[in-house]
């Protein structure tokens, strides 16, 4: 089955098309026939995070483009004239800012080889959601063909159980369960229990600020550009591999409590007035402050983690989302996992896979696909707040 996965939900535009086959499991396989990002991060700088209406209009600026692109790459964009399309005009009265290139571009290509569309319906940017929505109702009303509405923190999960996925072509690990995922991400702070795939349930989550949230506003406090988990991260190992004493201290929220959750709400206010009490920041102040933050939110999400695998006799450990890009924090749980060696496994995707991607949209829109999980074009709506596991 070949799906063309698109994701919108925040300031990543993202266009994939793979071609896969076989169940989930060991007979799975995928290729990728084309790949194509666009990252409007250093657009939002200047805004110390996403800005929801030009994320909006950076999506509806780019994601025509970004699909010629990928059906160029894939071999699948073929000229054709005269190509008669049904073009649902009340969809593309929605989106204005695309309206002028999509019309033009159905014109003038042919159906590419396509069986199905995966889209991005939530969580996220609501603004944002809907752009990658309505692109997608547009091509499957035009090339009559189904639609996924796919959660894109399942996308977070399947990453890290993929091999070689920075190669074209990729095939699944071999997955115990159950599966415990840590999902951190700009908007999501999660420990995800799951027994198999699309069964998932809550375990414990932010009660305020998500640690890629944390992060990006530490750097802010620390006159660092969004994103900030980058630059807080490389500030952190500069201050390792100068052997910098740590010269602050935060206490570890939530670390002894009875719980699965987390806090950094208060990790972000205790930053705040250590960097007011030391104004102006020196360059060495900067980097200890920004390891001993790394160090708080590494301890307390390593700690939670670990407590979780015990207590629910964990197989293998995911990490996913943005922030699991993060170097310390993967060795963290790397090591703290090794003395579960014969036990558990631990999983983290490439770094360059960890942030949002629409590979991971794709894939896990075909293994809805492969159960007949379609969504309704009528129905599909962005929902900003969706939850894939339910309470425990
Ligand atoms: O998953 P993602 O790309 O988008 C959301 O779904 O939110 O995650 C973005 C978040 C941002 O907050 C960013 O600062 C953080 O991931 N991030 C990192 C690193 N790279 C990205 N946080 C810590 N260390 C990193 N290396
Ligand atoms: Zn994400």
């Amino acid at each position: 089955m070949r799906i063309l996965g698109i994701e919108t939900s925040c300031d990543e535009t993202a266009v994939c098309l793979i071609e896969a086959t076989g169940a989930f499991g060991p007979n799975f396989s995928f290729t990728t026939l084309g790949n194509a990002l666009l990252s409007q991060a250093t657009l939002h700088t200047k805004y110390g995070g996403v800005f929801p209406n030009l994320a909006k209009r950076e999506h509806a600026k780019h994601l025509v483009p970004l699909l010629q692109k990928v059906l160029e790459e894939a071999g699948e964009l073929k000229t054709a004239d005269a190509v008669v399309h049904h073009i649902d005009n009340a969809i593309l009265e929605r989106e204005p800012e695309m309206l002028a290139q999509i019309v033009p571009f159905l014109r003038s290509y042919a159906k590419p080889a396509i069986d199905a569309i995966a889209v991005t319906h939530g969580p996220g940017l609501e603004p944002a959601l809907w752009v990658g929505i309505n692109f997608a109702k547009v091509l499957a009303t035009a090339w009559n063909m189904p639609i996924v509405g796919v959660d894109h923190m399942e996308g977070h999960i399947i990453m890290p159980m993929i091999e070689n996925v920075a190669q074209s072509s990729g095939k699944l690990r071999a997955i115990a369960y159950p599966v415990l995922a840590l999902l951190i991400s700009g908007g999501h702070t999660e420990l995800i229990l799951s027994d198999t795939l699309g069964s998932y349930t809550l375990l414990g989550q932010t009660r305020d600020d998500a640690a890629g949230e944390a992060f990006d506003k530490v750097a802010r406090l620390l006159g660092l550009p969004y994103p900030g988990g980058p630059e807080i991260s490389r500030l952190s190992e500069a201050a390792r591999a100068e052997g910098l004493p740590s010269g602050v201290s935060f206490t570890r929220p939530m670390l002894h409590e009875p719980n699965l959750d987390f806090s950094f709400s208060g990790l972000k206010t205790a930053v705040r007035t250590a960097v007011e009490a030391r104004a102006p920041l020196t360059d060495t102040l900067t980097k200890q402050i920004a390891r001993e933050f790394e160090d708080t939110v590494a301890d307390v999400l390593t700690a939670k983690t670990m407590r979780a695998v015990e207590e629910h006799a964990v197989q293998t450990l995911i990490v996913g989302g943005g922030v699991s890009a993060n170097t310390h924090i993967r060795q963290r749980l790397a090591d703290a996992m090794s003395a579960y060696d014969d036990q558990a496994v631990f999983l983290a995707p490439p770094p360059e896979w960890a942030t949002d991607n629409a590979l991971m949209i794709a894939l896990v829109g075909y293994f809805h696909a492969l159960r007949g999980d379609w969504t309704d074009p009528l129905a599909l709506t962005a929902h900003g707040n969706l939850k894939l596991a339910k309470t425990a």
